[in-house]
Formats: C-alpha cells, sequence, structure tokens
C-alpha cells in the first residue's frame, strides 16, 4: 500500500510539475534587460553582482544574477558552440559564472526558442542540446527562454519549449527554466510541466499603465500557479525612475501577493535610499516567499470607487492583503471585509502593516485602511484570533 502510494505520488509529481527540484518559491534575483537592454558587458556584471553584496540585496534573497539578451554573437562553424560577443565578454561566459559563483550568487543566461533572439543573436532552435551542454559546462544555474522569430520554424512552441526543458534536464545541473513567451498561447494553462515560471504578458514598462495591465492580465491566471510553476507578469521596474516612489511601492506589494518572480531590473550600483528600502522590505518579501506558494489574487472590486482588495493564503493560516487604491488624484478608505477572507462576520483578527511592519491592532468583522493616497496601498497581513 505504502509502495503504491509513492509510486502514485511520484507519476503525480512528474505529470504536474517540472520537477527539476527548482523553484519552490518565486525566483529572485536582478536581470539586465528593462535598464540596460543590449548596453551590457561583464564589467557590468561583475559590478553588478558586488552591488547587490553590498547594498544587502543579496542577502534580502536577489540571488540570480541574470543576463539578458545580447551576450552572444555567432556560433562556431565547426563545432557550433555559442560565442559570447568578444567585445562586451571578453573574458568569456564561463569565467563571469564563476566570479558570481565566487560571490555566492548564482548565474543565468537568455536564449530563444527560435532561429534568432528578439534583439537579432543566434536563437537555440535546432541548437538545444549543444546550448544547454555548453551551459552546463560554464554552470549557468538559469534560462530564460524567449519566442522571438520561430514562426519559420514549423514547430509548435510546445515542442520547442519541450525541446529545451529535455536538453536542461539531459545535462544533470539543475537549471531553472524560465520560459518568456509573453502569454500568447496562456501558458499557465498548460506550462506546469515544461517550466518553473512562465510570463503571462507582453513585455513591461517603466510606467504606471503598463505595471497595471501586466497584473492584471498575470491576475487572470492566479489559479494555474503553484510551487514549482510560477506565472510570471514580468520583471520590477522599481528604481528605473519612471513611476513615483508610492506607485513603486504598490508596485512591488502586488508582484509580492501575486507570487510573482522578483527580478530587479534597474541599475543596483546607483539606487537610491528610498527604492532600496521598497525593494528590501523584509515582511513585503515574506509574502512573496511564503512556503504556501499560493498565488494572492483579486477579491473585491469596487468599480465605483476604482479601489481592489487582493488577498491569499499564507502557510501559517494568515491571509496577506492589499488594500489598493487605483484612482487618479483622490485619498480614499477601503474597507476590508473578514467575509471576504474566508471568516466570519463575528471573527476577531488581528492586523499588522508589513510596510511600517507595526501591529495595527484587533479588529472585528472588517478593518477599514483610511487614507489610502492615490496608486497607492496599505499591505496588510491578517491573523484570525477567534472566529
Ligand atoms: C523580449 C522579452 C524581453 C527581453 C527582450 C530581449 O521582448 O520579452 O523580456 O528579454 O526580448 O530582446
Amino acid at each position: 500500500m505504502l509502495f503504491f502510494t509513492f509510486v502514485i505520488l511520484i507519476l503525480f509529481n512528474s505529470i504536474y510539475s517540472l520537477n527539476n527540484g527548482l523553484g519552490k518559491t518565486p525566483q529572485m534575483g536582478w536581470n539586465s534587460w528593462n535598464h540596460f537592454g543590449c548596453s551590457i558587458n561583464e564589467e557590468i556584471i561583475r559590478s553588478t553582482t558586488d552591488a547587490l553584496i553590498s547594498t544587502g540585496l543579496a542577502q534580502a534573497g536577489y540571488t540570480y544574477v541574470n543576463i539578458d539578451d545580447c551576450w552572444a554573437s555567432s556560433r562556431d562553424p565547426t563545432t557550433n558552440f555559442i560565442i559570447p560577443d568578444p567585445i562586451g565578454f571578453p573574458s568569456g561566459i564561463a569565467s563571469l559564472a564563476d566570479y558570481v559563483h565566487s560571490r555566492g550568487l548564482l548565474f543565468g543566461l537568455y536564449s530563444d526558442a527560435g532561429y534568432k533572439t528578439c534583439a537579432g543573436r543566434p536563437g537555440s532552435f535546432g541548437y538545444e542540446e549543444i546550448d544547454a551542454q555548453v551551459y552546463a559546462q560554464w554552470k549557468v544555474d538559469y534560462l530564460k527562454y524567449d519566442n522571438c522569430n520561430s514562426l519559420l520554424t514549423k514547430k509548435t512552441i510546445k515542442e520547442r519549449y519541450e525541446s529545451m526543458r529535455d536538453a536542461l534536464n539531459r545535462t544533470g545541473r539543475p537549471i531553472f527554466y524560465s520560459a518568456c513567451e509573453w502569454g500568447v498561447m496562456l501558458p499557465a494553462l498548460w506550462f506546469r510541466t515544461i517550466a518553473n515560471s512562465w510570463r503571462t504578458t507582453m513585455d513591461i514598462s517603466d510606467h504606471w499603465y503598463s505595471m497595471l495591465l501586466n497584473i492584471d492580465i498575470n491576475d487572470l491566471f492566479a489559479d494555474f500557479a503553484a510551487p514549482h510553476g510560477f506565472n510570471d507578469p514580468d520583471m520590477l521596474e522599481i528604481g528605473n525612475g519612471g513611476m513615483t516612489l508610492n506607485e513603486y511601492r504598490t508596485h512591488m506589494s502586488l508582484w509580492s501577493i501575486a507570487k510573482a518572480p522578483l527580478l530587479i531590473g534597474c541599475d543596483v550600483r546607483n539606487l537610491s535610499k528610498e527604492s532600496l528600502e521598497i525593494l528590501t522590505n523584509s515582511e513585503i518579501i515574506d509574502i512573496n516567499q511564503d512556503s504556501l506558494g499560493i498565488q494572492g489574487k483579486k477579491i473585491r472590486i469596487d468599480l465605483t470607487h476604482d479601489t481592489e482588495v487582493w488577498a491569499g493564503p499564507l502557510a501559517d493560516g494568515s491571509k496577506a492583503v492589499v488594500a489598493f487604491n487605483r484612482a487618479n488624484n483622490i485619498t480614499q478608505t477601503i474597507v476590508v471585509l473578514f467575509t471576504d477572507l474566508g471568516w466570519q462576520l463575528t471573527s476577531r483578527v488581528k492586523v499588522r502593516d508589513l510596510w511600517l511592519h507595526k501591529d495595527l491592532g484587533e479588529f472585528q468583522g472588517n478593518y477599514t485602511a483610511y487614507n489610502i493616497e492615490s496608486h497607492g496601498v496599505q499591505m496588510l497581513k491578517m491573523t484570525l484570533i477567534t472566529l
């Protein structure tokens, strides 16, 4: 009987999750694209690695150092090995990965399931096996896999993303597999056996409405995320300057409660004290990294006032809650009903403000968040005392 249960469990796991052991909680780290685009080089990656450590970001959990597009230049005509851009990466990728590892962090690369990457560098289509082997030799820990220039391959998304998954698995090295298919074929519905995370949206930009659009779309797929397979509404823009600090705090709160990957997309070598504070608030990060790994979602939408309440369960039985004022130019009051959280009208609940690290007291039936600024949030942890 025990044996039978064991076999069922193994089967269940291999069918319903990627099962490379990675991504129990959403990945955290840094990625070059949002701030640097193609203007990257090994010096930026080394100094960013150093800055992740000296700022305390690494200590706060941001451990992947991920290079996005534009690190590769061509393929060796005889061996087909991928060749790093000799101008930006003259020391090669292996030595860069060694450097990142020597500082105690993890190293990520980018490629594409088509003939070329989005920026026109060589893609991995047809070279999955050889690329995966090279990544493993270089000691790569993470692969973001894009979807540009793939139409002429005449292969489906499923075939192309599975092909790289299998090649990565065959290396025997655990490599986090982050699919970047932009949500076009609704990957949330079927990528659980393929990747550790999947983009649900097109690219984010450093603007309020872009951030909102991505997290709103991502929310539609909340029920499909779970440990080892998370929805990805794209990387963080905090620190890049296109939103107010208040809006960046909202960005961080929504990504955190939605169990989105927390991949910093700014220049961490030149980070303001305020942006650093937003990125390193430990109680906000704890919600994102909660071991239950259940994506929080919108549980009440007030269209008249343009406010929302988002909530999700936590491993200790508490709830993470975001009271969100989406409206322009108006400060508002938002009521969180305990019945919306699955508790009773008579429930007594302890409420803590996570941004301020402050207990707000005990409340019965509901909690009212006063003075929530336009585009702002109050992010809370609510713990049931008596039903
Ligand atoms: C696509 C991806 C982005 C980034 C660029 C690089 O647009 O969605 O996240 O990787 O390609 O060219």
